[in-house]
Formats: structure tokens, C-alpha cells, sequence
């Protein structure tokens, strides 16, 4: 087993076999007052959630669905750059864990291996008392799944259908609180993304590509120029303007 070499993150887990979803379970428990880098994980999830209301396809045995609880004292300005520390800390610790796998990040919080979906990133906030806020980070990583449900074949891998190998789940979720930590830690003290920002753009899945983003009904097309230092995404249009986009999907746009 590999050793946790944190001081917070992931020291404290709650294990499920079954929740509804991790991130609701997680947002209960930091209500109560659960302390930063509490993690609650579950087997199988009955009602995963990702973003934009989706469904997170969440079957027993073979995937990890975990939320951790997060207190930054930062300004609430600086917490949509949180996905973005944690995929920077997933690319990290799935390099280390399956040598050789290309993985790259989209903007603003998809990991993606041969162009397909492996993990997801929901992250939730609530304000509390005294100014006071808390972030649930939910991760979704799609490891021994042998079989994609059909609504997401083409979109969709697992590091089993990448590799032809199984992992094992509790090594993975170490290597990610480990990873995570120290970024995390580093970003506290930061004024932006600070040391992330090169793996951002060096894994980067939407750097220089043509780009389609909707942002509020409206669908805006350019090339993506890579990441501001606070995390937007910088889109080139056509005109030779450049939009800095703060929230929303982006596809790649195939003429
Ligand atoms: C997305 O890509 O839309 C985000 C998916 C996030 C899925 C994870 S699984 C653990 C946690 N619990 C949930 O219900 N969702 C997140």
C-alpha cells in the first residue's frame, strides 16, 4: 500500500459502500463542521452528479468517486480556480501512477486520455457564517471499468480500457491526496495559480485549437490562447480580439 504523506488532505475518510453522491454527503458533513481535507468516497453512487445537471455514471467495484472538503481563507474571487488545482494534482498523480499515459487537461475541469473523458471535477461552494466559505471537491476517476454505458461510448475511457490493466483504487486516491496537497498548499499563499499555471499549459487539450464556448446562451468561436494567470480561459477571435472567458464548456469546433 502506498503511504499517504500528507498532513491533511485525505487523514480523515469516510468510506460508503453506497451514496447517493459524495459531494451531497461531503456538503452535510462540512455543514456539521468537518475540517479541511475531510474526504468522503464511496463504491457506487445511486444519484452522481456532474456538471450542468448530468448524470455521473457511478457502478460498484471498479471506478473512484470522491469529494474532499476544502476551507480556504482566500478571497471568494479566487475559488473557481480550485478545479484547476485539482486537475493539475489528478495529472500529477495519474502520470505517476500509470507511467506512460498521455493525459491532458480541458479547461475548465476534464481530464482526457486519446481525446476521451476519464475523470470529471465538480466543485460546489456554500458561504457561511462570518464570511466564512467551504469548497467541495468532487472527483470522478473512471479506473477498472471494462464496460461504458452506452450513452457515453466514444466520450468516455477508463484507465483499464487505456491500458489492458486493472488499478488499485486506495494506491490512485494516496497518490492523489499527495499530489494535491502540496499545490494546494502552495496556491494558499499565492496571489493567482502560481506554479500550476505550467502544467496547465503544457497539458493543455484546447491550446491553439479552434474553439466553440457557451457562455450564458451565447456561442462564441476562436482559438484558444491558454490560461490567464487567475484561471479564465483566452479565446482569439477571428477579428483579432481576444474574449478572456471565466465560466462554461468548451468544445473543439471541426469546420
Ligand atoms: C463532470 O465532469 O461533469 C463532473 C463529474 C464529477 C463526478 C464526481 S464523482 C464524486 C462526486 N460526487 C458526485 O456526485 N459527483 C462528483
Amino acid at each position: 500500500e502506498p503511504l499517504l504523506d500528507t498532513s491533511r488532505v485525505g487523514r480523515e475518510l469516510f468510506f460508503y459502500p453506497i451514496a447517493v453522491s459524495t459531494n451531497a454527503l461531503a456538503k452535510s458533513f462540512a455543514r456539521n463542521g468537518a475540517g479541511e481535507g475531510a474526504v468522503v468516497t464511496a463504491d457506487a453512487q445511486s444519484g452522481g452528479r456532474g456538471r450542468m445537471q448530468r448524470v455521473w455514471s457511478s457502478p460498484a467495484g471498479v471506478n473512484l468517486y470522491f469529494s474532499v472538503i476544502l476551507r480556504p481563507s482566500v478571497s471568494p474571487l479566487r475559488l473557481p480556480q480550485i478545479p484547476l488545482l485539482v486537475a493539475a494534482a489528478l495529472h500529477r498523480a495519474l502520470s505517476f501512477s500509470v507511467p506512460g499515459l498521455q493525459v491532458l487537461i480541458k479547461w475548465p475541469n476534464d481530464m482526457l486520455v486519446n481525446g476521451r473523458k476519464i475523470c470529471g471535477i465538480l466543485c460546489e461552494m456554500e458561504s457561511e457564517a462570518d464570511m466564512a466559505h467551504f469548497v467541495i471537491a468532487g472527483i470522478g476517476i473512471n479506473v477498472n471499468l471494462r464496460e461504458l454505458p452506452h450513452e457515453i461510448r466514444g466520450i468516455a475511457t477508463s484507465l483499464f480500457l487505456e491500458t489492458g490493466e486493472e488499478y488499485s483504487r486506495s494506491a490512485l486516491l494516496a497518490s492523489f491526496f499527495n499530489a494535491f496537497e502540496p499545490i494546494y498548499d502552495a496556491w494558499l499563499e499565492e496571489e493567482d495559480l502560481g506554479q500550476v499555471l505550467e502544467c496547465l499549459d503544457e497539458y493543455s487539450y484546447l491550446k491553439g485549437r479552434l474553439v466553440e464556448v457557451e457562455q450564458f446562451n451565447r456561442r462564441l468561436r476562436g482559438r484558444a490562447a491558454g490560461i490567464s494567470r487567475t484561471g479564465e480561459l483566452l479565446l482569439d477571435l477571428d477579428n483579432g480580439e481576444r474574449r478572456v472567458i471565466s465560466s462554461g464548456e468548451a468544445h473543439l469546433f471541426i469546420e
